[in-house]
């Protein structure tokens, strides 16, 4: 079953076409890998589905319904984006990994947080740590967990290990094989060689947003 249909989708923006007509249909549980040049829209694409942009024209049906008839902030718990430069606030890790249950009004629960970090190799007391005190790596684990404590029905991941530290990018290319065992369609923009080799379906978009073609393994 289609969890993801794009109709028809265009984005314009300052009367440049990023994405012209754009059709795609995504099964439930899928593996989805996207790659092509830089600047040819795959970022775009993304946070298109993920409602980050809206459309200027066409249609995006998640779960059966119209993007646009979900409350934005229910879509977006649903759909959710990970940034390839992650962007953590306020002072802590602990002010990072609470904002989920905030805006879900439940409590913070750390005996579930503690397994997330465990997940992606850190320690419990790291929910304690500053977040200026950091590795690049160490923020992506933390901004990935951030996004899965509630996990999503559809995880979009815009080159999340580009420019990790080897022993990061390990440990989040295992959480990614993880995930696939479980009920969460993923939709990963990559451009590393190893990440394409292991893809199932992999979307080749050249220059122009134009989706050249699907490989199927
Ligand atoms: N908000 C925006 N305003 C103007 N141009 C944008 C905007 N977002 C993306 N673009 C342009 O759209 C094109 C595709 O960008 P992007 O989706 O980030 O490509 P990719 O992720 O494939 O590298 C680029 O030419 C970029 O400069
Ligand atoms: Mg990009």
């Amino acid at each position: 079953m289609a969890i993801l249909t794009l109709k028809n989708v265009s984005y314009t923006v300052d009367q440049q076409q990023i994405i012209p007509d754009l059709n795609l249909t995504v099964a439930a549980n899928d593996f989805l890998t996207i790659t092509g040049p830089s600047g040819c829209g795959k970022s775009t694409l993304l946070k298109l589905i993920a409602s980050l942009a809206t459309p200027t024209s066409g249609e995006i049906i998640f779960a059966g319904k119209n993007q646009l008839d979900y409350e934005r902030p229910l879509y977006r718990q649903q759909v959710s984006y990970c940034f390839q430069q992650p962007t953590l606030f306020d002072q802590t890790v602990r002010d990072n990994l609470q904002l989920p249950f905030e805006i879900r009004q439940q409590d913070f629960d750390q005996a579930r947080v503690t397994n997330y970090l465990e997940l992606v190799a850190l320690p419990a007391n790291f929910i304690d740590k500053k977040i200026t005190d950091l590795s690049g790596g160490e923020r992506q684990r933390v901004a990935l967990i951030r996004n899965l404590i509630f996990p999503p029905k559809i995880l979009l991941l815009d080159e999340v290990t580009a420019g990790l530290d080897s022993r990061s990018k390990e440990i989040v290319q295992d959480l990614i094989r993880q995930l696939t065992q479980d009920k969460i369609t993923l939709i990963q923009v990559t451009h590393d060689s190893d990440e394409l080799k292991t893809a199932a379906n992999i979307i080749h978009m050249k220059q122009g947003g134009i989706i050249d073609e699907t490989i199927s393994r």
